[in-house]
């Protein structure tokens, strides 16, 4: 048992203990490293100013996170890179030296965060394209330069030059740390158990101990003072919680599975959820933060929801007492109420596959298309025999208190002819089994509006796969 935890900053051993654990890891690189290449702006993972690479012994790749709301006792067993990590005898790296070519910098503030987004596009061996490039620069924000010459500067890397952080740290081997940690002060205590059994014991003895996964929701909240952590458990020891298995029938995930890899795991599988995920905030926040995450987290408005509960997914619970399973429709007694007893915690979910001749749709309307949070999103699932429906699954994010099916509306789908006009008279259904709210992002008209519409667009897109 440790009380303290380890990890890697720009290949140098590290060891931090007591309350520091608490901190952010970007106060800790500005603050106790004196590493200010990392900025901080928004505080709120949104404009990737404080991006920097983390890597570890199970993935064997580096990939970016924000690290203004990644909590530092969530480090142990990493190696961190740091913008001033990336050059090395003061040369710097090609990356670098392709942004200062092509006047990719004015004031300089979101440089470094664009450089590790970039190191992390190279890092991924994805191939170089402009859209790739985009993509991997969802989670920057720019507002002097523009995005032309940052995007010049990225296509112009010569990648047989751009050394990989593994190049670079080639004589550092991370070792896995399997112990467990209990670090504990007068403000705050922190467990990190390296079983299941004393997970779920230490649980038990403390049932209001808050679970932390990557903390890219509860960082936030901690950030804007609306949670104060004082005991808080991290199962990222507990070797149950990286489960992610794909077989013919289902897809199982465990509770410390980041959405990226769940993305990659989906492609070719299940496009319709991979390209949607691609959706789902930017790079940093889905290198990081988990799908039981977004499930426990319970938003009306979490993105993943409509589509686990189409899917008929399988929450897996663990207590002392054993396992417990739980139809994902039935999840959430209310807003932000879930059939989880205070002892237990998520252990995975289990996703059933879809089958040849099921149609599945995945919407998310949102003001702009990256990186912001939805007015309103839906999964619809359907199949379709002889121009008749004979199954018909629907579900809703941001018109409810919680993600919503509608059961009424999907009985009376069964049975009916696949076309328009029942499409477009059972629309006029939705509005009873939906109370949006109105706020910020869009008022309770207009929801009732998109998700009336989005019903008639599943039509004319499932039209396109239907064989009548
Ligand atoms: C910039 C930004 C963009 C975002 N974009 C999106 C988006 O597009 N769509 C979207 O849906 N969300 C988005 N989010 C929200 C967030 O990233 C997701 O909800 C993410 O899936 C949370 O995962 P996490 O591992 O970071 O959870 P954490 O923040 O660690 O935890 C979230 C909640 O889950 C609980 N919890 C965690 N693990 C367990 C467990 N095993 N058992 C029980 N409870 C548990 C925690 O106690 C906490 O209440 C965004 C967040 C940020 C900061
Ligand atoms: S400071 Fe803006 S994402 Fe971290
Ligand atoms: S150079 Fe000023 S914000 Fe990008």
């Amino acid at each position: 048992m440790r009380d303290y935890i380890q990890f890697y900053l720009n290949g140098k051993k590290q060891k931090v203990s007591g309350e520091k654990i608490s901190s952010t890891l970007s106060d800790y690189l500005r603050y106790q490293k004196g590493l200010r290449g990392t900025k901080v702006v928004c505080a709120e993972g949104d404009c990737g100013a404080c991006t920097v690479m983390v890597g570890d012994s199970d993935e064997k790749s580096y990939r970016s996170i924000n690290s203004c709301i990644a909590m530092m006792a969530l480090m142990d067993g990493k190696h961190i890179v740091t913008i001033e990590g990336l050059s090395q005898d003061g040369e710097p790296h090609e990356i670098q030296k392709a942004m200062v070519d092509n006047n990719g910098a004015q004031c300089g503030y979101c440089t470094p965060g664009f450089v590790m987004s970039l190191t992390d596009l190279y890092e991924q061996k994805t191939s170089v394209t402009e859209k790739n490039c985009r993509n991997f620069l969802t989670g920057n924000l720019c507002r002097c330069t523009g995005y032309g010459s940052i995007i010049d500067a990225a296509l112009s890397v010569d990648p047989k030059k751009a050394k990989s952080l593994g190049a670079l740290y080639s004589g550092l081997s991370i070792e896995k740390n399997t112990d467990a940690i209990e670090i504990k002060t007068p403000n705050f205590e922190f467990y990190c158990p390296a079983s299941l059994k004393d997970a779920v014991e230490l649980k038990k003895k403390y049932p209001d101990m808050r679970i932390i996964s990557s903390a890219t929701d509860l960082g936030v909240q901690i950030n804007k003072d609306r949670f104060e952590p004082h005991r808080l458990i991290f199962l990222d020891k507990v070797p149950e919680t990286h489960l992610l298995e794909v077989n013919e029938n289902e897809v199982k995930i465990g509770a410390r599975v980041h959405l990226s890899l769940i993305e990659k795991a989906y492609e070719g599988i299940e496009d319709e959820f991979s390209n949607f995920l691609n959706l789902f905030a930017s790079p940093q926040i889905k290198n990081f933060g988990t799908l039981i995450g977004n499930v426990a987290n319970a938003s009306p408005i979490g993105d993943t929801l409509p589509f686990l509960s189409v899917m008929n997914a399988k929450v897996i619970l663990v207590s002392t007492k054993g396992e417990r399973e739980v139809l994902f429709k039935d999840f959430y007694l209310g807003y932000k109420k879930l059939d989880m007893l205070p002892e237990e915690m998520i252990l995975s979910i289990t996703i059933p596959r879809r089958s040849k001749n099921e149609i599945l749709k995945l919407y998310k309307v949102s003001r702009r298309k990256d990186l912001d949070i939805s007015c309103v999103n839906a999964a619809m699932k359907m199949t379709v025999t002889n121009g008749k429906i004979d199954s018909f699954a629907v579900a809703y994010g941001g018109v409810g208190p919680t993600v919503l099916r509608l059961p009424v509306l999907e009985k009376k789908m069964i049975g009916l002819d696949f076309d328009a006009d029942n499409f477009r008279a059972q629309s006029h259904e939705i509005k009873n089994e939906i109370t949006p709210m109105s706020d910020v992002r869009g008022s309770s008209e207009y929801r009732h509006l998109v998700a009336k519409n989005l019903f008639q667009r599943f039509f004319l897109e499932a039209s396109k796969e239907v064989s009548l």
